[in-house]
């Protein structure tokens, strides 16, 4: 990835709206993309332009943003307490951004910027004698944008929002990004003869545009090679729509990693997921959360895989569910299995059909393959757990422990009453109902009810 760095710029982040079109309780700068919040997307970035600093303007449920967002070094957030524009809620910047060159402002709810492009209008700025610079795109869709209007000539004479066009300038297909790369020095006294004359009575960034004119500096608008990035989040099909892109983006990356990805429109792999070379993803699966994958994996098809690690060459079969578990290399799992939280298996472990385990370590080369609840259990290696065994380890009130040695075979059907131990090396007939612990070695296995025999006995007929 190129890399940046701009220590004479400062960053300004707009993440104060309530973003009412969401029609959500929650911020619209928290609801995640691809699992993580898209202000953390946002931020990402800016930080990979490495500024002077970056300030993110909070305002409706600041402190649910900030509690979210964290701590992270070279942030600061700036409250606006009154949602009056964004060129208000540039102004509440003001005193954070005395000594930069420059300043860029972002909004929160564009995700899909990347570093390049912002460094590209910088880079712009900077090469001529512009006081303000924006990023524009030409869409074939421009509705809810602000629209681009220049003079006969070409050059830009403002910016008109979507609610104060008329039919004429609704035709317009350039729009502003809301991205702008403006002079310090002249960007507050600009601000301040902002006004809020217009549809919605917001204080608006984009007429620093026509004043910026008339005082006789340089505006330019530098138009966007891909106009998907700057796709903002307004509503949930926005919602949807990026989320689409930025997957394509993240399939795309991982394939020239060396993945591979049968069916990519089929799958879900979130922004934080790892893949190693050579796993092969199956179609309709999802790695969500902070899921890492080994090389040589084979995941799906219909894997959900979330908050989990999995070591090399592992295979996980058809609808199969994983969730904050550690796999150890070369495990088989399914079809059809559930490992759920803190559950660790070691090296070449065998998890079957209709297996649950839960909060347990299986040890290295044991299978459980059919059937069978592992709750609270920590199994050494080489175990041999028959189909339909189980750990009754909840008592209706607590949890309990089973401890399970090396090499201990356990016949079909067997019931484990936690607390319970079974030393290395037992054998427990099939059927066992085992509720004291049993010895090292040997067999053990609880009686059986008696097997009756009636030679009389026919089988009901059909009326
Ligand atoms: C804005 C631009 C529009 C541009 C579009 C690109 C304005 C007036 N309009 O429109 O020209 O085409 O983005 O996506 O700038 N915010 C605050 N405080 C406020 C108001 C907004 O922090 O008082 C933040 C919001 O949280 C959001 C960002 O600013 O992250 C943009 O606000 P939003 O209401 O989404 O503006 P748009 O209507 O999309
Ligand atoms: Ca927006």
């Amino acid at each position: 990835m190129a890399s940046f760095e701009y220590p004479d710029l400062e960053i300004i982040v707009l993440a104060a709206g309530k973003g009412t079109r969401m029609r959500s309780a929650q911020p619209k700068v928290l609801h995640p993309v691809l699992g993580k919040p898209m202000l953390e997307h946002v931020l990402h970035t800016a930080e990979s332009l490495m500024p002077h600093g970056i300030s993110v303007v909070v305002g409706h449920e600041a402190a649910q943003v900030r509690e979210c967002i964290g701590d992270p070094a070279n942030i600061h957030w700036v409250e606006q307490h009154q949602q009056l524009g964004t060129g208000h809620a540039v102004n509440c910047c003001q005193s954070v951004c005395d000594s930069c060159r420059d300043v860029l402002i972002i909004c929160g709810d564009t995700p899909l910027l990347r570093a390049k492009t912002l460094s590209t209008l910088v880079e712009a700025h900077r090469q001529t004698d512009a006081v303000v610079s924006f990023l524009s795109a030409k869409l074939s869709n421009p509705y809810g944008y602000g629209r681009v209007k220049r003079d006969a000539d070409g050059q830009v004479l403002s910016i008109v929002e979507q609610k104060d066009a008329d039919t004429d300038e609704q035709l317009i297909n350039e729009v502003s990004s809301g991205i702008f790369c403006i002079r310090q020095q002249e960007l507050f006294a600009l601000l301040a003869r902002v006004g809020n004359d217009n549809a919605q009575g917001e204080y608006y960034l984009p007429d620093v545009v026509p004043l910026a004119l008339q005082r006789g500096a340089m505006v330019q608008a530098v138009l966007m090679d891909d106009a998907d990035e700057m796709t903002g989040i307004n509503n949930r099909c926005q919602l949807a729509e990026v989320e689409r892109l930025l997957q394509q983006r993240i399939v795309r990356d991982w394939q020239l990693q060396g993945v591979t990805i049968e069916q990519p429109d089929t799958v879900r792999i979130e922004a934080s997921v790892h893949i190693g070379r050579d796993s092969i993803i199956h179609a309709g699966s999802q790695l969500l959360g902070a899921t890492h994958v080994g090389e040589g994996c084979r995941i799906g098809p219909y894997a959900v895989i979330c908050n989990a690690e999995l070591d090399d060459e592992c295979r996980v079969y058809a609808f199969s569910h994983i969730e904050e578990a550690n796999v150890g290399a070369q495990a088989n799992i399914g079809p059809f299995a559930r490992l759920r939280p803190d559950t660790r298996l070691d090296e070449q472990v065998r998890i079957g059909n209709f297996v649950e385990i839960k909060k347990s370590v299986i040890g290295r080369g044991s299978k459980v393959n059919h059937l069978s609840y592992i709750g609270d259990t920590t199994m050494g290696r080489d175990c041999n757990i028959g189909a339909g065994s189980i750990t009754c380890n909840y008592d209706g009130a607590n949890k309990h422990q089973t401890r399970i040695g090396d090499r201990v075979f356990i016949g079909s059907d067997t019931k484990l009453i936690a607390p319970v131990i079974v030393d290395h090396d037992a054998t427990i007939g099939a059927g066992s109902i085992i509720s004291k612990n049993v010895n090292a070695g040997g067999l053990t296995l609880s009686a059986r009810p008696e097997q009756r025999h009636n030679s009389k006995w026919r089988r009901p007929r059909k009326d």
